[in-house]
């Protein structure tokens, strides 16, 4: 009997399996750029799998802060990032300021980010295309990638935007100590010796200073749909 479940697979159906092809959209920038907000609707529309790559970072980070174990010990920090779920990443437990000061820290490491972006690779591996968000998914995670995009917007825009945001959801904030915020983490992003914050060559640049996400998702729409009929 051939053919049963869990039998050897026919040469056309192994065929198939190897040439399964994903679509991954890479979407790079700095923080508060837009892109999160860009990426999920995005992914929305074409139905394909999302991954927000701070979010690793950030998990990351906070299973270190919580154990109370140092940010500075690169063989801890990789074991951490080693036992990562993508699957229970929570955005709202992980959006903590101070858990995003410290992942920036550990993103430095060259352990912790070769950890993290094994899982991420897996990831946009999915089926039928993937979209992900981070700092150098068109530069290291994805360099194949068939669309890649670098949103960004002045450091004072995204400093406003951020402080409206706490604005809604507390009753004060510091908008000079925020500008500060923004443009330290762009510091330590761009200038970090391994895959700093920095467009890959072939990106298609998205300023949103004064764009909004509507106009900058129909920006992005157009470029996907050509490169999907080229793809096609
Ligand atoms: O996008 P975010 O604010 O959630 O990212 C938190 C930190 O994680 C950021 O300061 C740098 C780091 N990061 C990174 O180094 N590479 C990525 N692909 C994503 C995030």
């Amino acid at each position: 009997m051939h053919g049963f479940a869990g039998g050897p697979l026919s040469p056309q159906i192994q065929d198939e399996r190897m040439t399964t092809k994903t679509f991954t959209i890479a979407i790079d920038g700095p923080a508060a750029a837009g892109k999160g907000t860009l990426s999920r609707r995005i992914a929305e529309q074409y139905g394909f799998h999302h991954l927000d790559t701070g979010l690793t970072y950030r998990a990351t980070a906070k299973a270190l802060l919580d154990a109370g174990l140092p940010l500075n010990d690169e063989v801890v920090a990789e074991k951490i990032a080693r036992e990562v779920e993508l699957a229970g990443l929570d955005r709202d437990i992980l959006s903590k300021h101070e858990i995003g000061e410290a992942a920036s820290k550990i993103a430095v490491m060259p352990t912790v980010r070769r950890a993290l972006v094994e899982a991420q690779r897996r990831f946009a591996a999915k089926t039928p295309g993937t979209v992900l968000d981070g700092r150098d998914i068109g530069t290291v995670v994805c360099p194949d990638a068939p669309v890649k995009l670098y949103v960004t917007a002045s450091a004072e825009v995204r400093a406003r935007r951020r402080y409206d945001e706490i604005l809604g959801k507390e009753a004060t904030a510091d908008f000079d100590a925020i500008f500060e915020d923004v443009k330290r983490r762009d510091e330590r992003d761009m200038g970090r010796a391994d895959s700093p914050l920095k467009p890959a060559d072939d990106a298609h640049l998205l300023d949103t200073s004064e764009m909004s996400i509507e106009a900058a998702f129909q920006a992005a729409q157009s470029i996907i749909d050509a490169a999907l009929s080229r793809n096609a």
